[in-house]
């Protein structure tokens, strides 16, 4: 091979490795609770009784989406405060699609949240909301909040 040759071998070579290396970071940013559990946990993650809000939801939620649905001047008119998230959005109606529970306990498809989480709502945009549009959140973050809803959204 000719010297140009290789060096464009050597530059395909390091892309490759440089994008298995991001890819590496996407699947290990295992989202919020992930092994932090500590002893008792059931096989496949469950926990012994339930995701729960306040230990789960809440964290997650705050660092998420905190930002924008604060008390001061919440956007959408949802307040994701601690202490404040929970009653907000269990069995309380969307303000956007005011048939639909932001959370219906035990029912993901028809809980607002899960449509604007899945960015299939065609009020607004998908959350979180960024400056350029919507950016979903990692699948094992939208994982854990289905399975919280499913399990009846504990507090
Ligand atoms: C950059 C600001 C921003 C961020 C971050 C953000 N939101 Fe929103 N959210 C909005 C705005 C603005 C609206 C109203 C317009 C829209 O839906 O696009 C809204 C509306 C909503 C609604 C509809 C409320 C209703 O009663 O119909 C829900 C539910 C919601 N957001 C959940 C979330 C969740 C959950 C997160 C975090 C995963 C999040 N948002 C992150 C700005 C934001």
């Amino acid at each position: 091979m000719r010297r140009a040759d290789l060096s464009i071998v050597a530059v395909l070579m390091a892309v490759v490795v440089g994008l298995a290396a991001l890819s590496g970071c996407e699947r290990s940013g295992a989202g919020i609770g992930d092994g932090t559990r500590q002893g008792g946990a059931l096989p496949g993650g469950a926990e012994p009784d339930g995701v729960s809000y306040s230990r789960k939801i809440e964290p997650l939620l705050g660092k998420r989406c905190g930002t924008c649905h604060t008390a001061d001047d919440p956007d959408g008119k949802l307040v994701l405060d601690p202490g404040k998230g929970y009653e907000q959005m269990v069995g309380r109606a969307s303000t956007q699609a005011p048939a639909l529970a932001i959370v219906a306990p035990g029912d993901v498809a028809g809980s607002y949240l899960w449509q604007k989480l899945e960015n299939t709502s065609t009020i607004g945009r998908g959350m979180p909301r960024t400056l350029f549009g919507s950016r979903k959140l990692p699948e094992s973050e939208r994982e854990l909040i289905r399975r919280w809803i499913e399990e009846g959204a504990r507090p």
